[in-house]
């Protein structure tokens, strides 16, 4: 196991509740991504992030990316902990919002143009084309791709303009098995890009995404004293994993070894429980 130690936080949440109209979806979260360091490695963060459907983990989302504000709490996002502010953080809904009057190519240089000067814009966009298999639809409107061919065009859409963390909500879904094996080596790709890169996969394939992640959360449902279920998911202490330091972190073959397939069967009982 490769030495690793804690810098910085990158993202907080602190007592993060949202209700609407009264109910109770999230409550009280506390969480934090640490900077992590590895001696000579430009190592970033990825975090898996689970629950139960309609738990509130696309609610959770949107709140840290800046995109609605919690009843309660708040994001601090980078190095500098500032408020969260829309637009800084890539999010990939589950619906992959493009702009439906220009070519999926123009949609990319759109993204890129945020980040980069217009000539390395063009250049970002050709490989992200390229690593997505996107090139020969470069010219088709996003009404006439198919679905997988729409989603890799927004995750291409965000890694193009964000800063360093990005949201991604359910990216597996619909790929088929090259396409997510390709998506997991970009991912890899872009957390070893720079230190301070973050990515959060919401997924329900809970496999795919532990394989890829150094931290999981688990959004579920804490009971009171009395054994009833409180109002409100919240991410409990105990459902806030270290996978670095449970040695599962950065393996290459992870997926093959015995304690990676009882970890990932634990997970999943915890998730049916909460
Ligand atoms: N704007 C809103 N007004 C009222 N209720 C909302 C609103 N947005 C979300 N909710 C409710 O919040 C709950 C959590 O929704 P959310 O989309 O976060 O679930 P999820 O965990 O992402 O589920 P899935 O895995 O199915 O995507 C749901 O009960 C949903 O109906
Ligand atoms: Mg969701």
């Amino acid at each position: 196991m490769s030495p690793y130690s804690y810098k910085e936080p990158v993202l907080t949440l602190e007592g993060v509740s949202m209700s609407y109209h009264g109910e109770v979806i999230l409550r009280d979260i506390d969480a934090q991504v640490l900077d992590v360091v590895r001696p000579g490695m430009s190592q970033g963060q990825v975090v898996g992030f689970y629950g139960r459907s309609g738990i509130g983990k696309s609610v959770l989302c949107r709140i840290m990316a800046g995109l609605i504000t919690p009843s309660q709490g708040t994001v601090r996002v980078g190095v500098e902990q500032q408020p969260v502010v829309p637009g800084t953080v890539g999010f990939v809904q589950q619906r992959y919002p493009l702009f439906d009057h220009r070519t999926l190519h123009d949609n990319l240089l759109v993204a890129a143009q945020r980040k980069h000067a217009p000539a390395a814009a063009r250049e970002q966009v050709e490989t992200y084309l390229e690593r997505f298999c996107l090139t020969q639809h470069r010219k088709k409107y996003p009404a006439h791709l198919s679905g997988g061919q729409r989603q890799r065009a927004a995750i291409a859409q965000q890694l193009l303009c964000s800063d360093h963390l990005i949201l991604l909500d359910e990216p597996f879904s619909g790929l088929d098995v090259a396409m997510i094996d390709e998506l997991k080596k970009i991912i890899v790709e872009v957390t070893t890009m720079d230190e301070l890169n973050t990515v959060i996969i919401i997924s329900h394939d809970i496999q795919t995404t532990t394989a890829l992640a150094d931290r999981l959360w688990l959004l579920g449902y804490e009971r009171d004293a009395a054994g009833q279920l409180s109002p409100g998911a919240t991410i409990a202490k105990e459902h806030q994993y270290n996978l670095a330091e449970m040695g599962l972190a950065w393996h290459e073959n992870v997926e093959a070894e015995p304690e990676f397939g009882q970890f990932v069967e634990h997970i999943k009982e915890e998730i049916r429980r909460s």
